[in-house]
């Protein structure tokens, strides 16, 4: 089970450093999104901030964008960032009650929805905030092709002595399959317009990046369920096997990220069309 008490001053500080691969990937999405100018945009579980500072660029001072994050150790971070048209909050995506109906253009969560064990209320929430005719984009990682990294810790988990805890999934706990997140968007109340899996090979110099990464971004999370002396066991194997994938050019692993981007649309006009 994830837990959000795990986080420390050093974990949030490393995934300011070693976030790049959510950057780019979040510039992808909301190049997806299509922000314009003077648009409102909410940024669910912006950690420390990066990816909601590029959108405060794309929508210019005409336009403004609100980053929220359950951890205070990001939102610390996140605050350093000063631009007018860009302010953050603590809070979390299954309760967006401080944000009024019908508020955002845009709302978006990257790298954030494997982490929610409950969706539909987050969906419900987001679906809440946005106005109709605005559009959620969600990247997240995907259950159907999982990371590369997942086939090696799980390699080590799924032995002797770790097998005996209950390690559900080696890395992101909560993932969908595209025709899940279809399923839920659309039992929300969305029209799902675009969804694709996208590949992105990494590139690390050492094993320890590969776990810095993965307890940062995880913010403690990163093999939870054993408890602290196998975890540090388990770590230690599982930077042997990656020690053996490293190549010219370093450990290169796979991530394979579920892109979706769903308007909130006005199923009453379409009742009213029908029927009249
Ligand atoms: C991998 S980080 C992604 C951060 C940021 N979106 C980015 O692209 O760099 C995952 C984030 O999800 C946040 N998170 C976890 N549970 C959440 C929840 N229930 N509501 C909102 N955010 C949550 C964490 O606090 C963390 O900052």
């Amino acid at each position: 089970m994830t837990t959000l008490a795990l986080d420390t001053p050093v974990l949030a500080r490393q995934y300011e450093d070693l976030s790049d691969k959510q950057y780019n990937h979040g510039k992808l999405l909301l190049g997806d999104l299509g922000l314009v100018h003077g648009q409102r945009v909410l940024d669910v579980g912006c950690g420390t901030g990066r990816l909601t500072e590029y959108a405060a660029g794309l929508v210019g001072e005409a336009g403004w964008v609100v980053g929220v994050d359950p951890l205070p150790l990001r939102l610390e971070i996140a605050k350093r960032r000063a631009a007018a048209n860009l302010l953050f909050r603590e809070g979390r995506s299954e309760n967006l009650r401080e944000f009024q109906a019908e508020s955002f253009d845009a709302v978006f969560l990257n790298s954030v929805f494997h982490w929610l064990p409950e969706k539909a209320g987050s969906l419900a929430e987001a679906y809440r905030v946005l106005k109709t005719g605005g559009r959620l984009g969600i990247s997240t990682a995907s259950k159907e092709r999982p990371h590369a990294l997942e086939q090696v810790v799980r390699s080590v988990v799924e032995r002797a002595p770790y097998d005996a805890y209950p390690v559900t999934s080696a890395t992101t706990p909560y993932k969908v399959t595209s025709e899940e997140l279809t399923a839920l968007l659309e039992q929300a109340g969305f029209r799902v317009r675009s969804i694709e899996i996208r590949s992105f090979v990494d590139q690390f110099d050492t094993p320890a990046t590969v776990i810095d990464f993965s307890r940062s971004s995880s913010f403690g999370n990163f093999l939870g369920a054993l408890p602290d002396e196998l975890r540090l066991t388990a770590i230690d194997e599982i930077k042997s096997e990656l020690a053996k994938l490293r190549g010219p050019e370093g450990i290169v692993l796979t991530r394979n990220l579920i892109f979706a981007v769903a308007e909130k649309f006005d199923s009453s006009s379409t009742t009213r069309s029908i029927a009249s």
